[in-house]
C-alpha cells in the first residue's frame, strides 16, 4: 500500500530498476532519480544503485543509466532488489511485475515531487504518477497504475489493476475504471454518482480528446465527443 503521508526508506543495499528503456521509462526515470537522492544525496552512489531492465538490452546506456538484462537484475546478489514497470501495455506490466514478484524483488512507488495525493486514499503498490498530476480523496487505486504527467482522479473514484491513463486526463469524482483499461490522452470521463457511478469496463481503451458520457463496455475502444465505439479496432497497446 503507497502512503504519501511515510517518507519511505530503503535500505543501504537496495538496487532500484525501471523495467523499459522507452519513452515512458525514459520520462520516468529523472522522477525516481530525484526521489531517491532525498535518500541517498550522494549521486555518484546513486547513479550505481539505478538501472534500466530490459528483457534483451538493444543498448548498453541510455541516458546515463546503465541497461541491464532482466537475467542479471534479478540474479544480484547481497542487495535488495526493488522494481517498477514503465511500459503502457498493461499484460506485459502484469506479467513483468509477477516475474519480479516471484525472484524475490519489491515494488517502489514512483511520484513525482510535483504531484499533488489528498486523504483518506487506498493506493496498492507500484504506482506511477508523473509531474502535476492529481489524486484528490477518498480514491482507491489497484496495482501499478500508470498516471502520466497533467491527468487527475477525483473524489471517490475506484481505479483498478494495471490500468493506464495518458496525458491531461480527467477522471470526475464517482467513476470506477476496471482492470487493465487505458485513458488516452486529454479524454474527460463525466462524473458519476455513488448510487450510479460512471464505469470503464475492463481492458476498454478511451481515445486521446474522447468525452466519456456514459458506461463503456469492457474491451471496447471509445473515441470522439460524446465518446462512441470505434469499430474494427487494431491492438492499440503500443500506440
Ligand atoms: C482510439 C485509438 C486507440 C484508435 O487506434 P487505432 O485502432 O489504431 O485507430 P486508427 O488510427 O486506425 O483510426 C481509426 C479511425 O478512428 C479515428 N480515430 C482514431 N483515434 C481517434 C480519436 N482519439 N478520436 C477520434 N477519432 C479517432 C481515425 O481518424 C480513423 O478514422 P477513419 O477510419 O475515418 O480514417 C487511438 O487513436 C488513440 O486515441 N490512442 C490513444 C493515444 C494516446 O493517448 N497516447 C498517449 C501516449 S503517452
Amino acid at each position: 500500500m503507497y502512503s504519501n503521508r511515510i517518507q519511505q526508506a530503503y535500505p543501504d543495499n537496495g538496487v532500484f530498476a525501471v523495467y523499459g528503456a522507452g519513452g515512458f521509462g525514459r520520462e520516468v526515470m529523472p522522477i525516481l532519480h530525484e526521489q531517491l537522492l532525498r535518500q541517498y544525496p550522494n549521486i555518484s552512489e546513486l547513479k550505481n544503485k539505478l538501472f534500466f531492465v530490459e528483457t534483451s538490452p538493444s543498448k548498453n546506456e541510455v541516458n546515463g543509466y546503465k541497461v541491464i538484462p532482466e537475467a542479471d537484475f534479478l540474479a544480484m546478489k547481497d542487495v535488495e532488489l526493488y522494481f517498477n514497470v514503465a511500459i503502457a501495455d498493461s499484460q506485459v506490466r502484469q506479467a513483468i511485475s509477477e516475474r519480479c514478484l516471484n525472484g524475490g524483488a519489491k515494488p517502489i512507488s514512483i511520484v513525482s515531487s510535483d504531484a499533488r495525493l489528498g486523504d483518506e486514499n487506498e493506493i496498492q503498490d507500484g504506482l506511477i504518477i508523473c509531474p502535476y498530476s492529481i489524486i484528490t480523496s477518498n480514491v482507491k487505486i489497484g496495482r501499478f497504475f500508470h498516471a502520466y504527467m497533467l491527468s487527475y482522479v477525483a473524489h471517490d473514484c475506484v481505479i483498478g489493476d494495471f490500468v493506464t491513463f495518458g496525458p491531461r486526463v480527467s477522471i470526475n469524482g464517482n467513476v470506477r475504471v476496471k482492470d487493465h483499461a487505458y485513458i488516452g490522452a486529454s479524454a474527460v470521463i463525466k462524473q458519476g454518482t455513488k448510487e450510479n457511478p460512471i464505469i470503464i469496463g475492463e481492458g476498454a481503451t478511451v481515445g486521446m480528446g474522447a468525452v466519456v458520457t456514459k458506461d463503456v463496455p469492457a474491451n471496447t475502444v471509445v473515441v470522439g465527443n460524446p465518446a462512441r465505439p470505434l469499430e474494427n479496432k487494431r491492438d492499440h497497446r503500443s500506440l
